[in-house]
């Protein structure tokens, strides 16, 4: 086969898979929309509210420990096959839910998927890419992942616009009413492109190895591989196949994880595994607009300001993979994580300034539907902080019409540089882009012993995800107790901690090869 005939069904083949990729980032973050929504229409409390973002994360964690092991009994593919179809029903459900329960049992399907594709696409390409091209290809996925985040930010922009310019088409859909349910709904269609896409892409030619089908497996290394290649990696796998029969079982039990030589690799994944959540990034990306209206922009205003949050992310995912073989891991680590620190700070002390007045101006231009007279008795009276502002106009109008008209409330009073809070959160997801996003899958497929990295890798994901479920379960309801100064605090403090682990304990992983790592790695302190 010629060259570039090779060169092209590679592409396809990691491409198509890494489609998975971008359904996760949809699927995940396409909830940031709606959540303004839903809140009113099902007057939903702070944790009801964290249900609907973070329960689609519950059952992905669920996902990533079972799709593993299922793949290994029935094929990548059926697997990927499945998480598409999972995709679809999910976006159908999840808009045509009559209610609350509904809504979250749908994306709990959804979750599945989300779980799925996020091991399972790394992991396919993983296995059929050539050598050579692994590290770019894997790192596809995250590209994908982001690239999806970006796309359902535009597309609840697109939504929301259309549904208040209304015209012929907005009518057509009702937007007025149902732009939510739009929003989850557009999903079937790349739901449906994904499926379709899988058609073109072979099993992987390890796992066919692994099913006793040596003729399928030399004939998809054939599709992406030169022949002295194919027949040089097919050795390889066979070779490393028959090895670990001989030490054990072609299975590794999970129980060698806390092998020495293992244990403390594993404490540095699940370390990073720890930290890419815990420093706030998926309670900024789910309710990035909920954020961007605390500074006070408005509606409309923080729905743009959600797309540039996706867009910059995009482009710092670019840049991390530009420079993650040139620089090194650590450096980018550093950096990003430093970004990070800086960021969160900064976003704590913004809210921290901030002050709430309401004048009489600002009352009468509030929404004819809130009763503006009550609010006479604090007209100019000054807040120091967003708690004390929302417990005195709650006092006054009721939680259900804080609720409703909380925006326009907050834009109304709010003295912020509200400039600072959005550098503030596009500089985090800068540092975060750069750094602890892309580069912790690549340190995932680096740092474990070929025969447990699998299962090492499902490990470090569930914690992972594990991580990210507490972080948006409980992030409305930290913004309303804690206040949203205290908040970001948290998460600069966590940072700190994170940098000063990696700074100590990360060992540089550029330029190596697997085997060299695994020899270097067994031999640390942390294992005497
Ligand atoms: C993380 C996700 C996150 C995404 C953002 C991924 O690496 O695992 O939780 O939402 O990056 O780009």
């Amino acid at each position: 086969m010629k060259e570039q005939s090779i060169r092209l069904n590679t592409f396809r083949a990691a491409l198509f898979s890494a489609l998975g990729g971008f359904l996760m980032g949809f699927d995940a973050s396409v909830i940031s929309g709606v959540v303004p929504f839903i809140e009113t229409e099902f007057q939903l409390d702070k944790i009801e509210l964290g249900w609907s973002v973070a329960s689609l994360t519950l059952t992905a964690t669920l996902a990533m420990l079972v799709a593993g092991p299922i793949s290994d009994r029935i094929g990548r593919r059926p697997v990927m096959f499945g998480a598409a179809l999972v995709f679809l029903v999910s976006a159908v459900a999840s808009a045509l839910a009559p209610n609350f329960e509904t809504l979250v049992a749908a994306r709990m399907l959804g979750g599945l998927g989300v779980g799925a594709a996020l091991i399972i696409a790394p992991l396919y390409i993983g296995e059929m890419a050539p050598p050579a091209l692994r590290g770019r290809l894997v790192s596809l996925n995250q590209l994908n992942i982001v690239i999806g985040i970006s796309a359902a930010y535009f597309s609840n922009y697109l939504i929301l616009g259309m549904s208040q310019d209304g015209g012929g088409l907005a009518e057509t859909l009702q937007l007025d009413t149902l732009a939510w349910r739009w929003m989850l709904g557009v999903e079937a269609l790349p739901a449906l492109i994904y499926a379709g896409a899988l058609f073109f892409v072979p099993e992987s030619p390890r796992w066919l190895l692994m099913k006793g089908r040596p003729e399928d497996a030399r004939r998809v290394l054939g599709e992406f591989n030169d022949a002295p290649t194919a027949d040089r990696v097919f050795q390889e796998v066979a070779g490393s196949l028959a090895s670990a029969d001989e030490s054990g079982g072609s299975r590794a039990h999970w129980r060698e994880l806390l092998r020495p030589g293992v244990r403390f690799v594993l404490v540095l994944g699940l370390s990073i595994a720890v930290l890419q959540q815990i420093t706030g990034i998926n309670a900024v990306f789910f309710y990035a607009p909920m954020i961007f209206e605390q500074s006070g922009v408005g509606t409309n205003a923080s729905f743009m300001q959600a797309v540039l949050v996706g867009l910059v992310n995009l482009v710092f995912t670019i840049v991390a993979i530009a420079f993650i073989d040139r620089l090194g891991r650590r450096p980018l680590l550093i950096t990003g994580v430093s970004i990070i620190f800086v960021c969160m700070s900064l976003l704590a002390w913004g809210f921290w300034n901030a002050s709430y007045t309401l004048d009489a101006q600002a009352v009468a231009g509030l929404p004819a539907a809130l009763d503006s007279a009550s609010l006479t008795s604090i007209i100019d009276q000054r807040f120091e902080s967003d708690g004390a502002f929302r417990s005195a106009v709650t006092g006054l109008i009721g939680p259900e019409a804080w609720t409703t008209h909380q925006s326009a409330l907050i834009s109304s009073a709010i003295e912020i540089q509200s400039l600072l809070i959005l550098l503030g959160i596009l500089g985090f997801v800068a540092g975060f882009a750069m750094s602890l996003g892309p580069v912790m899958w690549v340190l995932f497929s680096e740092l474990f012993p070929n025969r447990v990295r699998g299962l090492a890798i499902s490990f470090c994901g569930l914690v992972n995800s594990g991580v990210s479920f507490t972080v948006q379960l409980v992030f409305p309801w930290e913004l309303e107790a804690l206040g949203n100064s205290l908040t970001f605090l948290i998460y600069a403090g966590f940072a700190a901690i994170g940098l000063v682990i990696i700074v100590r304990l990360l060992p540089e992983t550029r330029g190596k090869s697997l085997e060299d790592l695994e020899t270097e790695l067994a031999r640390t302190p942390g294992d005497s």
